[in-house]
């Protein structure tokens, strides 16, 4: 840090016991996912960058899917919605006996960074070492933001609710977010003094400042992108800031050392990790838990999740890997073909048209085009294990559990249902059998049957 001076000890509290009835949602507003991740785990994902000592989330009660999300941070239930005030104040408990300073921040925020974070921290310790500092933003439309009566420098006199603004006040461009930190005991000294005799009967946790600047302590502001304070209130939200997290995502896989043929069309997940010389091609959809290794080819039109893909592969056009899936080191996957649950080691390929499921392909075998591994009999799922330098012809169904030794060939059309032994050339299918001249005979009668039939119509 270059600032000299220390900061506190750190707790953080985020609200998110609002209804969302915007979302018009079976679902609790702050489990809705942006790059795949709930609302309330981007938000918990940027005070957890900051080595906060204590981090809660103040929810309704009867919300045991939001515990569940949070988890291992704690949830602290706000009986009724009073207020934002009032949500800080249903924290008190958890934060007794914390000395440092508290975070407050707002669960439907996803596109806060911590770094914006660590300026407010900052701040806080910095020059007249203000009691409240709140982060504060521009948005092009101010719209019903709470308005930051600001003084001389970064001073903040007060903020003022838009339902309780006069006219003067709400051409104020500089809005508040509802992020702020403030010492824990002056924090809830504070809020004790708040009452709801305001436009919406609420108790607003914005009220501090007025309060602290009557008692004579300073307060300040920080500005922040406006971009990373879009508050998620209906679908339409959800859908912006999903755009708005992609750019990001996609500009950070381009700083690491990807090339993204059209950035535009490729969907990340929050926790894809591409390593260097990775190209992506067009229409590319990362779900979650996608490990991409260096010199790695993705072509167009993949759809890829819980895979690691090691260096110098090469996947797609269309290819489909699910979760559970190892391509491994220069190995190869080509269209139209869908892993589940299986390794490939280095150099194996599965070029065309083909399902390997709860497989395992050994170094260097090659898959031929239309394989199935028939993992399931409806029952249960059961495993298909294939050795080195096999080769497996077109076409082939691969009755699981079965097992293909090293260096076996399998004949294309083959229905394998036994262990295939090591360098065995496997045929199981029905033998071909030839009759010379019956076709030449075939044509010739169905001819004639088609003749006498013409006349008895006549
Ligand atoms: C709040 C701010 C406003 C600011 C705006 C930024 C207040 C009084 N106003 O207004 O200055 O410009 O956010 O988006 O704080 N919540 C609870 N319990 C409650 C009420 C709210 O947990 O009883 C949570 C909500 O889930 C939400 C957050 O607090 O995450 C903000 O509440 P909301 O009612 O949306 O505040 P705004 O009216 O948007
Ligand atoms: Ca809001």
């Amino acid at each position: 840090m270059s600032d000299p001076r220390k900061t506190a000890p750190l707790a953080a509290v985020i609200l998110a016991a609002g209804k969302g009835t915007r979302m018009k949602s079976a679902q609790p507003k702050v489990l809705h996912r942006v790059a795949g991740r709930p609302l309330i785990g981007h938000v918990l994902a940027a005070a957890r960058a900051l080595d906060c000592a204590r981090i809660g989330v103040v929810v309704a009660p009867d919300l045991p899917e939001v515990a569940a999300a949070v988890a291992p941070s704690m949830v602290v239930v706000q009986e009724r919605q009073l207020g934002t005030g009032h949500a800080v104040l249903a924290a008190r408990d958890f934060l007794a006996g914390f000395d440092g300073d508290v975070m407050v921040l707002y669960g439907d925020t996803p596109l806060l960074r911590a770094q914006t974070l660590a300026r407010l921290v900052a701040r806080r310790a910095g020059g007249a070492a203000p009691a409240i500092v709140v982060l504060g933003l521009r948005p092009a439309d101010p719209g019903e933001y709470g308005r930051l009566v600001a003084g001389a420098g970064d001073s903040l006199e007060a903020i003022v609710e838009y339902r309780d603004a006069t006219a003067a006040q709400r051409a104020i461009g500089l809005c508040n977010s509802g992020v702020l930190i403030a010492d824990r005991a002056l924090l809830f000294d504070l809020l004790s003094e708040v009452t709801n005799a305001n436009a919406k009967g609420e108790y607003y946790l914005t009220d501090i400042v007025g309060l602290a600047r009557k008692r004579g302590l300073s307060c300040a502001y920080v500005e922040a992108p406006a971009d990373e304070l879009l508050g998620v209130n209906s679908r339409a939200d959800l859908a912006a800031a999903e755009a708005v997290m992609q750019d990001r995502l996609r500009a950070d896989a381009m700083a690491g050392g990807a090339t993204l043929i059209d950035p535009r069309s490729i969907y990340f997940n929050h926790d894809t990790r591409l390593g260097r010389d990775v190209t992506v091609g067009p229409n590319v959809v990362f779900g979650t838990g996608v490990v991409v290794g260096d010199g790695v080819e993705i072509r167009a039109y993949c759809h890829i999740e819980g895979t690691r893909i090691e260096t110098g592969a090469t996947v797609g056009p269309f290819a489909r890997l699910r979760a559970g899936t190892v391509v491994g080191p220069g190995a190869r996957i080509g269209n139209f073909v869908e892993v589940k649950n299986s390794i490939l080691a280095q150099g194996a390929t599965a070029s065309h048209l083909s399902y390997l499921g709860d497989a395992s392909v050994g170094v260097g075998t090659n898959i031929g085009a239309g394989t199935i591994t028939c993992n399931y009999d409806g029952v249960v799922k059961s495993r298909t294990e294939i050795g080195a330098g096999a080769f497996i012809g077109s076409n082939t169904a691969l009755v699981a559990p079965v097992k293909i030794g090293d260096g076996a060939i399998v004949g294309a059309g083959s229905v394998v249902t036994r262990d295939v032994p090591a360098d065995s050339l496997t045929l199981a299918r029905a033998p071909q059998v030839d009759r010379p001249g019956d076709a030449a005979r075939y044509r010739e009668q169905a001819k004639k049957d088609a003749g006498d039939k013409g006349k008895k119509k006549e």
